[in-house]
């Protein structure tokens, strides 16, 4: 405890972050440190898992002193340890995780595992200090594109999600077969601003009458298409124009099914989550289409975006407060369902 404050020590490495936050009471952050290992993948184009993990390893026990001497807290401050168990590559997740118990037994605090994508939907609640449930809850990322209805802090239904590429990965699949460079997304986000979203029709994939999944791995494959058959023809691409184009085949889908499924669900207000709700487009196009159904939408800035432990912190928080611990034995699990 610190100030009359219940204290939460958090720790995220379910991808190529290394980040240890500190929380005071579940939503008032401390400190929320992220050692990005963008750099390092970038020369592979992707996330390489056992680089990632070994990168967790180097990092995790400075990131978590830096974290609690930012906060200007010590481990005897410490009421609780969240970590994210999954989903998430195995090696980097196993970091988290050696080390959160590792806390765990040497201070005797409660250990809590969080489900990565409910630490994206809690990092609106460190946002919005005026957020409760319920809501409709769009995650969105690299690895995940989930409608959530949330009827509670600890309880979510999945009414839909991609059935191949994440929304993400759309973006960081196309980024290099334009030769933006990864990560893709927010080079996609930049470059977009300067094209026509009209110039090419590239397919809104809506699957089945009244379905809430997606599909994003064909229009990799239409953009691929396009851009081969115009290089073929002799024509220069217009990377903007395709740019914006693909972005808004996409992003109409994302924002169609979304506020469809909170008016069905008579939600009144959307909360987005995951590294692609910072994506500008997006969210130009959800205020419109949420002020017209009435709706409040709800967003993170950038940084509680992207994977980072304070969400996980908030996560933990109010798992701990329904009774949730775990013990030792907590293991990860890579395709952990929500
Ligand atoms: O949530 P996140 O940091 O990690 C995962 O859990 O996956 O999301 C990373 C993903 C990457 O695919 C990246 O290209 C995408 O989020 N992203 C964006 C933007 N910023 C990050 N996509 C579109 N527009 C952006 N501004
Ligand atoms: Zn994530």
């Amino acid at each position: 405890m610190k100030d009359g404050k219940l204290i939460t020590l958090a720790i995220e490495s379910s991808c190529d972050e290394t980040s240890v936050a500190v929380l005071a009471d579940g939503r008032e952050v401390l400190s929320n440190v992220i050692a990005s290992q963008i750099k390092v993948h970038q020369v592979f184009g992707g996330v390489v898992p056992e680089i990632a993990s070994r990168h967790h390893l180097d990092n995790v026990n400075r990131v978590a002193d830096e974290a609690m001497a930012e906060a200007g807290i010590t481990l005897d401050d410490v009421d609780l340890i969240g970590v994210t168990y999954g989903p998430g590559l195995v090696g980097a997740l196993l970091i988290g995780l050696a080390t959160a118990k590792a806390y765990a037994m040497a201070t005797g605090k409660p250990l809590v595992g969080v489900h990565h994508i409910q630490g994206h939907i809690c990092a609106n609640y460190i946002a919005h200090k005026e957020l409760e449930p319920p809501f409709m809850a769009l995650v969105i990322s690299g690895g995940h594109t989930n409608i959530v209805e949330v009827t509670d802090y600890n309880e979510c239904h999945v009414l839909g999600q991609t059935r191949d590429d994440a929304a993400g990965e759309a973006y960081d699949k196309v980024a290099r077969v334009l030769g933006l460079g990864y990560p893709g997304g927010p080079k996609i986000d930049k470059i977009a601003k300067e094209g026509n979203p009209d110039a090419i029709e590239f397919k809104r994939v809506f699957l089945e009458k009244d379905s809430l999944d997606f599909s994003f791995s064909g229009i990799k494959t239409g953009v691929l298409n396009y851009v081969n058959s115009e290089k073929q023809a002799g024509r220069e691409i217009n990377v903007p124009d395709v740019a914006a184009s693909f972005q808004q085949a996409v992003l109409e889908v994302i924002v169609k099914k979304t506020v469809g499924a909170a008016v069905r669900m008579k939600k009144d207000k959307i909360v987005m989550a995951g590294g692609v709700a910072s994506n500008s487009r997006l969210r130009e196009m959800m205020e419109a289409a949420c002020e017209k159904e009435g709706i409040r939408l709800y967003y993170p800035s950038p940084i509680l975006c992207t994977d980072n432990a304070a969400m996980i912190g908030c996560a933990a928080y109010y798992r701990y407060k329904a009774g949730h611990v775990d013990d030792l034995t907590l293991d990860a699990i890579p395709h952990l369902p929500l």
